[in-house]
């Protein structure tokens, strides 16, 4: 089969290395693709939300199964374009239409999601800019720290957390009235704080059928000790240890079970991976959020993890039959850490030389924000590359990935050298 992976970070190379080890794969395409994803793959220069080009694209490879890494695709109905498309519509796309890819585009739209099926989360409210007051008068009610979203997509920004009750009020406004995060805080939830340490756990679903994949944690601080601003994540572990059998049982019981069971009794067909953020609070689960796709660096501890034939999953998602197909996951312990360029999250320079990739051994090294310039490969974005190791501990994984950074240069490269700081 030719397979087309939309995207070009560490979480689509993880995806593009492990799809090569298939023996049912053919040609692996990724548009538009990173240098690591171009050693083992045909990168396609487009842009993963240009249609047109991806329609392009997958008539002219014969591509027989698009697999979408990000949520801006989704988020836009990339899967609804290909069933609306005559020449399309029998390729399987492994992601959500836009109906469930709405559990990650709108807070509000999950929020009432998780209400309607009795699926634990926080309790909230939603506000516009014509309830602005009595968004304000809401927060005089709940206790510090307060919780507001921006109801749609902002990179991962869109959420703030507060202490004191006037800047809420004050970036409540911001929000609704002044569009500090343009449309997508056109609506703002409000929710409760909830206590407890944070995981995510993994699902890939054919819209009735479902595997519960292992479960991660990541770090997305850009300092130590879980300071300083949000990134898109540093670094992750998996399994998580604190998310033994009991727990990952109760997550099943009342939040996997009825997410799907919710999907289907709202008629929505969800074909792909669901990433349910969590709140364990002493062995009680909370959702703190759905992405509809999966995390980023958490694929990269995840995925290596995944023993069975991925190509074999996905077709189970494809036909249907996902109860049919069996995954299997090596018990070991992955970690990731990830390279960043010097300022991210903030402002960085590109185009950076890097050596000694080609020296690790004792890691899998994907590549994030790379690009193959002549043969020599540049750094081409904040996140650079993810060093994965496998141990029978956290330790002895951490070590690997560490001991293998070690070797790897660019200019103003930057880690964080405690990931795994509060597990091990
Ligand atoms: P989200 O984009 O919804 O995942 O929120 C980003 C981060 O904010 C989460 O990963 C949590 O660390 C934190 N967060 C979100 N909602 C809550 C909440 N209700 N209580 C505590 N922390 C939260
Ligand atoms: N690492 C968090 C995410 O992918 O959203």
């Amino acid at each position: 089969m030719n397979i087309l992976i939309l995207g070009s970070g560490g979480r689509e190379h993880a995806f593009a290395l492990k799809l090569s080890q298939s023996n049912k794969v053919s040609t692996l395409f990724v548009a538009p693709g990173n240098a690591g994803t171009a050693e083992i793959a045909k990168n396609i220069s487009i842009n993963p939300t240009d249609f047109n080009a991806i329609k392009e694209c997958v008539v002219s490879h014969a591509i027989e199964m698009v697999v979408v890494g990000p949520e801006a695709p989704l988020v836009a109905g990339v899967h609804d374009f290909f069933l609306s498309d005559a020449q399309l519509k029998h390729i399987p796309v492994i992601g959500p239409k836009e109906d469930g890819a709405q559990l990650e585009g709108s807070k509000d739209f999950s929020k009432q999601f998780m209400e309607r099926h009795d699926i634990p989360t926080a309790k909230y409210r939603t506000f516009t800019k014509e309830t602005l007051i009595e968004g304000k008068n809401f927060l005089t009610t709940l206790k510090p720290p307060y919780v507001l979203k921006a109801d749609g997509l902002a990179a991962g920004k869109g959420v703030l957390i507060l202490n004191s009750l006037n800047e809420a009020q004050f970036e409540l406004e911001e929000m609704l009235s002044n569009e500090k995060f343009g449309n997508a805080s056109s609506r703002v939830v409000i929710e409760e704080f909830l206590k407890g340490i944070e995981l995510s756990v993994f699902v890939l679903t054919d819209g009735k059928n479902y595997k519960i994949l292992p479960s991660a944690k990541d770090y997305k601080r850009i300092g130590e000790g879980d300071k300083g601003l949000n990134t898109g994540g540093m670094g992750a572990i998996s399994p998580v240890p604190f998310a033994d059998k009991d727990f990952i049982d109760k997550v099943e019981e009342l939040v996997v079970k009825p997410t799907i069971n919710g999907l289907q009794k709202d008629g929505i067909d969800y074909r792909g991976f669901i990433f349910i953020g969590l709140m364990n609070d002493n062995g009680n689960p909370s959702v703190v959020e759905y992405n509809v796709r999966m995390g980023d660096p958490e694929t990269e501890v995840v995925i290596p993890r995944i023993d069975s034939d991925l190509l074999e999953l996905f077709q189970g998602v494809a036909n249907q039959n996902l109860d049919e197909k069996s995954i299997s996951i090596n018990p070991k312990t992955a970690t990731t850490v990830m390279l960043v360029s010097g300022g991210y999250p903030e402002a960085y320079e590109k185009e950076k030389e890097i050596s000694g990739i080609s020296t690790i051994n004792d890691s899998i090294v994907y590549h994030a924000g790379t690009i193959n310039d002549n043969d020599q490969i540049l750094t081409n974005g904040g996140r650079v590359l993810a060093v994965t190791s496998f141990g029978n501990t956290i330790e002895e994984a951490l070590q690997k990935s560490y001991s293998s950074i070690n070797n790897i240069h660019f200019d103003k490269m930057n880690y964080r050298k405690d990931i795994g700081f509060d597990l091990v």
